[in-house]
Formats: C-alpha cells, structure tokens, sequence
C-alpha cells in the first residue's frame, strides 16, 4: 500500500454518508435485550436511584413496559424477580406460582412475540442473598443444582423461551439440560452466563433485585477478574455440558474476553452490559460531563466489535427510540 500523500485516511471520513458507508461495526436494536425487575402488587413502578430510567414493575406495569418497548422494537426482555418473601432455600425461584413465573403467563399472553428469557439463580429469593445454599460460611455447589433445575423447569413451564444460569455453580448447565429434558422441554435452550466475574459493577443491580449478600461475598463462586484463560474454560465447559449460547458479563471491562470467545467458539456469544456500565454514564451524563447518548452507543459499539452477537443492556429501551 502506498503512503502518504497517496494514501489518505481522511478521505472517508470527510462526510457522514462517507463514514456511514464503510462504517464496520453497526448496532442493530435486533441484537438487544432488556433486562427488567418484577416484583409483587399491581400498580406499582418503583424507580432506582442507580439505574436511573429503570424501575420495579408489578406484573401489570411489566407488561406495559414490555408491550411498550416491544412496539418500539425490542425484540427480547430478561425477567428478574423480586419475590414477596425470601427464606433458606429460595422457596420463591420455584414456586409455580413464583413472581417470575406469573409475569411469563401474563407476558406470553400480552405480548406473544416478544422473546422472553429468564435469569436463573437463587440469589433474589435466599434471605442471605447468595447464589446456592449456604452451610455456615460456605456457598454449597452440588445441593443447589437441584433447586436451580427446578427453578429452569418452573420458568420453562410458564412461557420462559430460553433460561439463562447466571449462579455459576460447577455442573449448572448439565443439571438443567438433564431437568428440562426430563420434563419435555428439550427444545428450551440455555444461555450460559458462562464467563461471569466477581465484579463491582453490579452494585446498582443489587438494589434493584435486593439481592446483595448479607455476608461474605460471591468471590467463591464468580470469577476472579484477573483471569481469561479460565474464562475460555468456563465457556468450554458449559458448552460441553450442553449451552446454547454463552455469555460474558460484564462486557465493557471485559472486551478481552469476549474477543477470546468469540475467536475461540462459534456458539452465540452474548455479553451483559451491566448495570454499573450504564450507572457510569447515567451519572456522569446527570452532571453534564459526557453526551449520554453519544457515551451509550460508543459503548455498545465497542461490545458488538470486540465480538458479541447479542447484547443484554438497560439502554436496549432507549436505544430503540435513538437508532
Ligand atoms: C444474579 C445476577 C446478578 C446480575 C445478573 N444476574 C448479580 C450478581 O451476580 O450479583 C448483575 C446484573 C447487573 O449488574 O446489571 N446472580
């Protein structure tokens, strides 16, 4: 290749329509999911104050939301709840009549084409927040398999279409592989939050699902931020245990990992734009110092380049009505 002056770089960079044209990386509100919070009552829209636009919704509110951002475009939406009470064993995550469960029933009838994914974990439903069952300081990994199967069969059964395991107990997805199956849903796929880290960027979320631990913390079970090659591990495993689909979580701390899995597996790769990855910017945004939506879109474009198919994100709303 020639250089300078023959070579110039600027030259499509000259003008929009220019820049548009060879533009390689584009965000397609097709590839979005939005999380939402579901919890107990009817009429009820409580707001957070560190996810600012996004609220708890009792199912009715909920399905509003969903109908709403579905016209809007939205193709998926992932349902966390918040159940009315929480006790030892996560009695809530697999009660057939559990919140998550009832907001599938009344969705599925609501709105019939919108995809709806479920996480699956403990941790919204044990009173001491964590993501298994506990025996004095230890988060317990073969006992809890049990509940999470129960806890995929109980979504699958009320509309879920797809449950995505976000605990990150060893052997997770072979024992809700197993558990579907078992019931007749082997056509139910799973979204392994494969690659999960303990991070600190789920602070907002854990006011938001009331789910923060009330001792220790998940360092035990997440993965401990230093590590890749222990990511692609994670990945190899879930996807030999049965994964449809794999994910990263966060996303923007973690653009390395999802390059990696994505050169590495052809699976669907997914990566969660977490709730501290969008407080950031909200905040700042608040304050004047940068363009939200300029910040939000940069970011998610810089998901969709390091290699992700999917991205779950709080802007997936708001990004509908921008693109
Ligand atoms: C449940 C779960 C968490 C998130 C998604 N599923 C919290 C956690 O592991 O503590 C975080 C999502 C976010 O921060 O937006 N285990």
């Amino acid at each position: 290749m020639a250089s300078f002056p023959v070579t110039r770089l600027r030259r499509f960079r000259r003008t929009a329509a220019l820049r548009g044209l060879v533009s390689e990386t584009r965000l397609s509100l097709d590839d979005f999911v939005y999380p939402l919070f579901v919890c107990p009552g009817e009429g009820v829209e409580k707001p957070l104050e560190g996810l600012p636009g996004i609220g708890q919704r009792s199912v009715d509110l909920l399905c509003d939301e969903a109908e709403g951002a579905h016209r809007l475009g939205v193709p998926a939406v992932l349902l966390f709840g918040i159940p009315e009470e929480k006790d030892e064993v996560a009695s809530g995550a697999y009660d057939d009549d559990g919140i998550v469960q009832r907001s599938l029933r009344a969705l599925s009838e609501r709105v019939p084409d919108l995809v709806l994914l479920t996480d699956v974990c403990l941790c919204e439903y044990t009173s001491h927040g964590h993501c298994g069952l506990v025996e004095g300081d230890e988060i317990l990994n073969d006992v809890t398999l049990e509940l999470l199967g129960r806890t995929a069969v109980s979504h699958a059964e009320a509309g879920a279409d797809a449950v995505c395991p976000s605990d990150m107990m060893d052997g997770r997805v072979a024992a809700l592989r197993g558990a579907l199956d078992a019931e007749g849903f082997e056509q139910v796929p799973i979204v392994s939050y494969a690659a999960k880290y303990a991070s600190a960027f789920y602070g907002p979320f854990r006011e938001a699902a009331e789910s923060a631990p009330a001792f220790g913390d998940r360092r035990s079970y997440q993965m401990d931020p230093p590590n890749v090659r222990e990511a692609i591990r994670e990945c190899e495993l879930d996807l030999e245990e049965g994964a449809d689909a794999i994910m990263v979580k966060p996303a923007l701390p973690y653009l390395d990992v999802i390059r990696a899995a994505r050169e590495r597996f052809d699976a669907p790769l997914f990566a969660y734009n977490v709730s501290g990855e969008y407080a950031m910017v909200k905040g700042a945004a608040a304050r004047g110092w940068l363009d939200e939506r300029r910040a939000a879109v940069e970011s998610l474009l810089a998901i969709k380049r390091a290699g992700a198919d999917v991205i779950v994100s709080y802007w997936a709303r708001e990004l509908a009505e921008w693109l």
